[in-house]
């Protein structure tokens, strides 16, 4: 091999590199891609009402709270809402079990405590013996979002994103009773972007209610 061959190639070489750097310099101008500040992807959350950090404070805090919204919730729209539930419920006293149990006086009743009904495991393990009521706490966690709330869950239902929804189904709810259970105390309203906000409106949650019987 010849110095000239040798140049030949070095020359063929450094046109690559140079083709090369030159293609990367112009795909970077064209297809301009900004470092994100934070890494990983954004999550659009749907039910866009609630931005302006609602969705930030769901992050951390769980679910939004319906207890400040519950005072003043819709009965008919609850109504409205429950038709995505009849498929598989009825709230009527004495009413049958379907695919899912009976749901008469379902607010503060034992979980997994329905008459004749066969639960999954996961739903009587998250029930603790029947220790642990559906309060609205745990009416607003399981219907955002059943089988992440209770993982293996047999209620195939996808879950309610808005928080108003939430709210008018279980004012609905409450009226599947003789005597419905009473609001929860309005004292603590959500600050949205205190951390801490979601756990002093939702925290009575694991009270056991042996004592209410
Ligand atoms: C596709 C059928 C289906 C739909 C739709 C459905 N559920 Fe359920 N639901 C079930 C089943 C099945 C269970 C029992 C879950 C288990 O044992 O894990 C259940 C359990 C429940 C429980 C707990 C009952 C108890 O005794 O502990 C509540 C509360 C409830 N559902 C409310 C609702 C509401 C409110 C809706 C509508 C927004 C709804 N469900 C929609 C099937 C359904």
């Amino acid at each position: 091999m010849d110095s000239f061959e040798l140049n030949k190639m070095a020359g063929a070489f450094l046109g690559v590199v140079f083709v090369v750097m030159s293609i990367s310099i112009v795909s970077d101008a064209i297809f301009d891609s900004p470092v994100p500040e934070k890494a990983g992807y954004a999550i659009e959350v749907e039910g866009g009402d609630t931005h302006g950090g609602g969705a930030e404070a769901k992050a951390d805090t769980g679910p939004e709270p319906i207890a400040p919204l519950l005072a003043s919730a819709d009965v008919d729209a609850g109504r409205k809402v429950f038709k995505k539930c009849a498929a598989c419920h009825t709230g009527d006293e004495g009413g049958a079990n379907k695919v899912g149990p009976n749901l008469w006086n379902i607010v503060n009743r034992p979980v997994a405590s329905g008459d004749g009904f066969n639960y999954s495991s996961s739903l009587s393990e998250f029930s603790s013996g029947n220790s642990v009521v559906w309060d609205y706490a745990h009416l607003n966690g399981f219907l955002l979002k059943p089988k992440a709330y209770v993982k293996g869950t047999s209620m195939g239902f996808a879950g309610l994103k808005k928080v108003e929804d939430r709210a008018n189904i279980v004012a609905y709810l409450r009226t599947f009773a003789s005597t419905p259970a009473a609001l929860p105390a309005a004292e603590a309203a959500p600050a949205a972007d205190d951390a801490s906000a979601g756990e002093a409106t939702d925290g009575h949650a694991e009270k056991p209610a042996a004592s209410q019987d």
